[in-house]
């Protein structure tokens, strides 16, 4: 005991006196002083060799190159690792990839949680969702001995068969903006840095190291920029990653506009900007145009860059700017007064948070006739049909790939099904029932066995990846026929859709019940068996609209790259976006397009109604109403609130601007206000380049979906 209190005392002195040393020798340390003091003292202190090293990568597993003199060893089998300065107490940056939880961990032999997908979680339109997800995230990343993650995606789904829409969350700006700003500010809190990315308009993974997109100032202002100006303002990440795609003829990795003009003067962004990798394309412009830091290499960033300094072509003050950047974000993370320290992950815990926010993120599509949820005292029989649904649900592919635990690394393209199997979830909620599981390999065997059935869930897929679009809506694999056939054989079948995007339906009206469940993640099959028994009431609504056919799109046809491999890498081909601010619901708004789903929709097990419009204007604009659950069970509702702005604005019909998430018993009715933001009802002024509010009349429209908004009031704004 007197051992024990003796050597406390001395290791506290001892690590008094360590600290008084730091802060003597190493006065940056002292965590009172700003990030932005903290970063200029270091620089100060800098040698060029040590700036130079801060600005590129070290290469990655699997790379086919790697750095002269760069040891591989440093790196902790992630996507990239950056030198620290060890002399000054930089430590080593380690980053990750993480869009629905830490990747590579069957590289290095560890374990991650698998969230559901990004795309679900914005279905959740839950901001301490999306805070949740950041935060496990961020431990998970430390317990791994990462303190940078490269999640963060946010561009917006301006095209629905982009590869990567499981990665985003949306079509709506304000909606994407405030779940990944949430989802970040949660990260980073776990002293992490925090990343946002594809910055910016890489809506569409074909060509995308080829494609120069064409669109206006006002339209990208409007539309992804608005998303990314969101989630930077909530989050204040440390960095942002541009994307490989050129805007306007430029690569976004040396597009000064981009870069520099919007993010880091107009919206103040302190972080640094960060290549795709191997999406830098020049030294001296890209370094001028505002790229701080080159992945995974230093083709660009490395020697090339010191000689330019050496040669007086890239100031000095250039170089230090793109160092303090990344220095500030180090210290405003935290990652470097908290160092990593590996850790065992918390699997259980892990487990319950993916539930949970699968269970938000599912979105009850359809239930005709009441179907849903399963009454199980009048079950004896329920068909489980559909591949792999005995034992697995697919999660998306590419860089946001969490490895499945014991399947060890997966590959590249690789259709990764996660140990979460629907069979064993629902069989334990109807223990009375005989549970029977056909593949549906053989449709008229499956459509035999839903016959015999009381009722069958079908459990179809459609698979997605970073380096691919999909080639149209639909289910892939026949899994529409299979679906008729069992439809045919049994009125009650339900269809559960495992999808990173929207799917075309043209079973639609032979089914009782459709639920979304995207790309559920680790838990996916206990929360879509919650969902099915109604031990969960669903909540979730869409984030993007499902559209009836691809020839309703603003692009009724992909616009892809040329086929000749010779040109690849080279700006070969545009892709247009003259739909402009009309993204997602507003396209179909303003063309008159019937949709198959529309953005915000999702049904509950109970039902609500909408009453008592007050829109209160002056210092700021409210929308103050009534949700009264008027079913028989408690719910929560997404109540949503639209603005029409007035016609000489030239805007789509109408746009998100706010929403809250009420939580109601049966019968019980709440008053909600929603403050909305002048800037959410403004538009962007080309001539002036800024954010005007127009003049004129607002209309206000209230309720749970784009397509039912009850409560309509007009007022007037100057
Ligand atoms: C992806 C990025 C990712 C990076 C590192 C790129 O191919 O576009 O999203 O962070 O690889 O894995």
């Amino acid at each position: 005991m007197v051992m024990i209190v003796v050597l406390s005392f001395l290791e506290r002195a001892h690590s008094q006196v360590l600290a008084q040393g730091q802060s003597e020798n190493r006065p940056w340390m002292d965590k009172a002083l700003s990030p932005d003091r903290r970063a200029d003292w270091v620089l100060q202190e800098m040698t060029l060799d040590e700036k130079i090293a801060l600005l590129h990568g070290n290469g990655m597993p699997g790379w086919p190159r790697t750095v002269p003199g760069a040891n591989p060893c440093l790196g902790n089998g992630g996507a990239g690792f950056v030198l620290g300065v060890p002399r000054l107490g930089i430590p080593i940056i380690q980053m990750s990839d993480a869009a629905y939880g830490v990747r590579s961990s069957g590289e290095n032999g560890r374990y991650s949680t698998a969230l559901p997908s990004s795309i679900a979680s914005a279905a959740s339109w839950d901001v301490q969702a999306a805070c949740a997800y950041g935060a496990l995230i961020g431990r998970e990343l430390r317990a791994q001995g990462y303190n940078m993650t490269l999640g963060g995606g946010v561009n917006l789904t301006r095209e629905p068969r982009n590869g990567r829409t499981f990665e985003y969350l949306g079509e709506d700006p304000i909606l994407a903006g405030t779940m990944v700003g949430n989802r970040v500010k949660c990260e980073q809190a776990q002293h992490v840095i925090g990343d946002m990315k594809h910055y910016a308009l890489n809506d569409q993974e074909s060509g995308r190291n080829e494609v120069n997109v064409i669109i206006g100032k006002r339209a990208m202002r409007e539309s992804d920029l608005l998303a990314f100006q969101i989630g930077i303002e909530i989050a204040d990440p440390g960095a942002v990653m541009c994307s490989y795609n050129a805007v306007m003829g430029d690569y976004a990795c040396e597009n000064k506009y981009l870069l520099t003009d919007v993010l880091k003067k107009d919206w103040n962004f302190k972080g640094f900007v960060l290549s795709d990798w191997a999406g830098t394309h020049s030294t001296e412009k890209a370094s001028a145009a505002g790229l701080d830091h080159e992945e995974p290499m230093d083709d660009f960033f490395g020697e090339k860059f010191k000689a330019a300094v050496e040669a007086g072509k890239i100031p000095m003050s250039e170089l230090n700017d793109h160092v303090h950047r990344i220095l500030r974000s180090e210290f405003a993370s935290g990652m470097v007064d908290n160092p990593v320290q590996k850790s065992v992950v918390d699997v259980e815990g892990g487990f319950d948070i993916s539930r949970h926010i699968a269970e938000q993120s599912i979105v009850l599509l359809k239930n005709d006739q009441g179907i849903l949820p399963l009454d199980r005292t009048k079950l004896r029989s329920i068909a489980v049909i559909g591949t792999n649904a005995n034992t697995s649900m697919i999660s998306g592919g590419g860089s946001a790939q969490v490895d499945p635990p014991g399947h060890g690394a997966t590959q590249w393209k690789e259709h990764v099904w996660f140990p979460t199997s629907p069979l064993k979830a629902i069989a334990p909620k109807a223990p009375e029932a005989t549970v029977e599981f056909d593949s549906g390999a053989d449709p008229a065997s499956a459509a035999a066995l839903a016959k015999r059935s009381d009722v069958a869930i079908v459990f179809v897929y459609q698979w997605e990846s970073e380096d691919m679009d999909l080639p149209n809506l639909s289910l892939p694999e026949n899994q529409d026929a299979i679906i008729e056939q069992v439809a045919a054989a049994n009125p009650r079948t339900l269809v559960v859709l495992e999808t990173g995007t929207a799917v075309t339906m043209p079973w639609l009206n032979q089914v009782r019940g459709v639920v979304e469940a995207w790309y559920a993640g680790s838990k996916g099959a206990d929360a879509v068996a919650n969902i099915l028994f109604g031990e969960v009431n669903p909540s979730a609504k869409l984030p993007m609209t499902f559209p009836r056919s691809e020839a309703d799109l603003p692009h009724p046809r992909l616009v892809t790259p040329p086929p000749d491999k010779a040109t690849e890498g080279k700006l070969t081909f545009e892709v247009h976006y003259d739909e402009r601010l009309k993204v997602g619901y507003k396209w179909y708004d303003a063309e008159n397009k019937p949709v198959l789903f529309p953005f915000g929709f999702g049904l509950s097990y109970t039902t609500f109604s909408y009453s008592g419009l007050r829109v209160t204007t002056g210092s700021g604009t409210t929308v103050g109403f009534t949700v009264k659950n008027t079913g028989s069970r408690a719910g929560e509702e997404i109540a949503e609130v639209y603005a029409a702005l007035p016609a000489n604005a030239g805007e789509p019909p109408k746009r998100l601007v706010g929403w809250d998430k009420v939580q109601l018993n049966a019968g019980e009715s709440k008053e909600v206000t929603v403050p909305v933001k002048t800037f959410y009802l403004s538009i962007y002024d080309e001539a002036s380049d800024s954010w005007k509010l127009v003049p004129g009349s607002y209309t206000f429209m209230v309720g749970g979906s784009s397509q039912n908004l009850p409560l309509v009031e007009t007022v007037n704004l100057k």
